[in-house]
């Protein structure tokens, strides 16, 4: 691993289900994807058993009903060979409540799939996807939503901004660089733990072709806002240089040019590792928070516009959160807490004064990769 500020050991999406009951976007994106997933598993080879992974996947309950659904159309379709499902995420994760969502102890029973199908073990490893996870040739389909986005290190702290999307040149490239590393090493992972004619379909936060990504897709700007908050608390005292500027998000938004990059070059190791790009397309998936506040009939409709800002900034907090506490780190629980606090207070209470163009769009590339030789 290169040398950088190491986040693995804290980054993590807010526990104890929060992440996914927050989220519906997410696991909008993921169902999404169901059927590309059902498609891909019945052109992979009919091996004795199935083994699955799902890289980067919190708490499990965004990507849970699409597991249900593809294991309940295998099953549907007389296909009852052992599934064993691997989640995977950092040591960081709240794993207990993964393992409670699957096994119908938290969340809708309705879609704990391992006990509602027989044959389906479940799994989990600690250990970040930038790394080979599971034996050489045994998986039959790697998955990933919204994950990948996140770089192994940060390279440098970002001075005047928090976001690499929205950082000073110097600061991307340094990200970007970064970013085609890790892409390469999470590649080459892949293409050991894949068996010929396995396949690796991920759903990754990118920039599209028209430079739109995650909360900048033409309204308000979400990284934007998160700044000026960040840099008020500075201002006005309430937290050090130095905490202001360890507020870097550990990610990097690939554009789907340094997606495609080493499937293009003939003679990357990811192509001589025998990856073949099947696929690659970006998808806008708007924001639901915004959608049932417009059909709601938007600003003077049914629901208010507090109400509103109060659907929409706990989406935000329950994978940005992690962000700015590790920023507070020394500081004692209860001062973190007030300053986290007042932090998405500012931002709920400007959405509730104005809420027109406030929403968190996402942004995806979307990879099906196929394991070829
Ligand atoms: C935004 S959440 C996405 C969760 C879920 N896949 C979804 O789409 O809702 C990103 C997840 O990636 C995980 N993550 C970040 N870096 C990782 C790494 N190097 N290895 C494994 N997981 C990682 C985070 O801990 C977090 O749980």
């Amino acid at each position: 691993m290169s040398k950088g500020i190491n986040t693995q050991a804290v980054l993590a999406m807010r526990g104890a289900g929060y992440y996914s009951e927050r989220t519906a976007g997410a696991r909008h994106v993921i169902n999404d994807a169901g059927t590309m997933v059902i498609e891909a598993l019945a052109q992979t080879p009919q091996t004795p058993r199935l083994r699955i992974a799902d890289y980067g996947a919190a708490d499990g309950g965004t990507s849970r009903e699409m597991w249900d659904m593809v294991i309940g159309h295998h099953r549907a379709n007389g296909d009852n060979r052992q599934i064993e499902m691997l989640y995977t995420d950092l040591a960081s994760n709240d794993f207990s409540t993964l393992f409670r969502m699957m096994q119908g102890m938290q969340g809708d029973p309705g879609h704990a799939y391992q006990s509602r199908y027989e044959n389906v073990f479940v799994h989990g490893c600690g250990t970040g996807f930038h790394r080979q996870l599971m034996a050489d040739a045994s998986l039959n389909l790697g998955f990933s939503a919204t994950a990948m986005h996140y770089v192994s290190v940060k390279p440098m702290e970002i001075p005047t901004h928090l976001h690499a999307a929205c950082a000073d040149p110097e600061s991307r490239a340094a990200y970007a660089q970064q970013a085609a590393q890790d892409w390469e090493h999470i590649l080459l992972a892949r293409a050991a733990e894949l068996i010929v004619g396995g396949r690796f379909i991920c759903l990754n936060f990118g920039i599209d072709e028209q430079g739109r990504y995650l909360g900048n897709t033409g309204g308000q700007h979400m990284f934007d806002h998160f700044h000026k908050y960040w840099l008020g608390l500075f201002e006005d005292g309430s937290i050090t240089a130095d905490e202001y500027k360890r507020a870097s998000f550990a990610q990097y938004y690939r554009t789907m040019d340094e997606f495609c990059a080493p499937f293009n070059d003939p003679d990357s190791a990811v192509r001589k590792a025998g990856l073949k790009l099947k696929s690659c397309h970006s998808k806008l998936t708007k924001c639901p928070y915004e959608a049932a506040f417009l059909a709601a009939g938007g600003v003077g409709g049914t629901m208010s516009n507090i109400d509103y800002a109060n659907s929409l900034i706990p989406t935000m907090r329950s994978w940005s959160e992690t962000v700015f506490r590790t920023a507070l780190e020394g500081r004692d629980e209860d001062d973190i807490n007030q300053i986290v606090n007042r932090f998405y207070d500012a931002y709920r209470d400007d959405v509730a004064a104005n809420p027109s163009g406030h929403a968190m769009d996402y942004v995806h590339i979307i990879l099906d990769i196929e394991k070829t030789a």
